[in-house]
């Protein structure tokens, strides 16, 4: 990679697609996809870490991933906790804050009770903030906040006049995030599947066909050397950049 680190994006999030397809192309269940998928998970950290990237955000379970197979999902939720037990330690070494975002009330107790232990054993680190999305929706992350701050007009702690880009932030899961500055989806599939859609407002989109599985170092690289050469104009012209 090239040592440059000029136009790195802060807030980089990725959508981690093809765990499913790539355990099918080798004739193996889908979870031996999961499974691999968190290999891929652990190089990308190392590789986010290596770029300088401040927050790293991985679509792990949608809201809608509740309707997958019974099995599948407590499989995944079983493979999440016993990626928290291994990294953990790794994750603290490295200086990496953890978060999550999603609903979740939905997650069962016991990988509730695994991600409150790493959380707080990693809440004042501050080299990378590793944000994991689970059980997240974005339309429902927006209407959470759509009743929230209504529920603040009504009890007089907000006049509807304040209510700004600022307000909407601060009440996101993501209040302590900057905005997405490079969305990845693996898998050739293009779509953003209600994933951040408020935060992505003006990040670059970077689809590749690699699927999550075979997702490596290099590839982020890759990822981030294209972005580095994209111009962002947020509605500008170029000439005003
Ligand atoms: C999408 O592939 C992937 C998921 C729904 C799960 C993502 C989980 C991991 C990468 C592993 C564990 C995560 C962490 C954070 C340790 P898919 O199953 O939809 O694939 P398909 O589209 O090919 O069927």
């Amino acid at each position: 990679m090239s040592n440059t680190t000029k136009n790195i994006p802060k807030h980089v999030a990725i959508i981690m697609d093809g765990n499913g397809r790539w355990a099918k192309g080798l004739g193996k269940k889908r979870v031996f996809g999961h499974r691999q998928g968190a290999v891929s998970v652990r190089k990308t950290i190392e590789a986010a870490m290596e770029t300088g990237v401040s927050c790293l955000t991985l679509y792990a379970f949608s809201s809608e991933n509740w309707n997958r197979p019974k099995l599948e999902v407590s499989m995944l939720m079983d493979l999440l906790m016993e990626f928290i037990l291994k990294e953990v330690d790794s994750i603290n070494e490295n200086g990496i804050k953890l978060s999550v975002i999603g609903e979740r009330s939905r997650l069962p107790d016991k990988v509730n009770k695994k991600l409150d232990q790493a959380i707080l054993s990693t809440k004042d680190n501050d080299k990378m903030t590793l944000t994991i999305a689970l059980s997240y929706g974005s339309r429902d992350e927006l209407i959470n906040v759509v009743k929230v701050v209504s529920e603040k007009v009504l009890k007089k702690e907000l006049n509807i006049t304040e209510i700004d880009e600022k307000i909407i932030n601060n009440h996101l899961y993501t209040f302590n995030l900057p905005n997405v500055d490079l969305l990845i989806r693996t898998s050739g599939e293009k779509r953003i599947s209600n994933f951040l859609l408020w935060q992505i407002a003006y990040a670059e989109l970077y689809f590749t066909d690699t699927l999550w599985p075979d997702f490596g170092k290099e590839d982020f690289f890759k990822a981030i050397e294209e972005y580095k050469n994209r111009e962002r104009r947020f509605g500008k012209t170029s000439e005003q950049i």
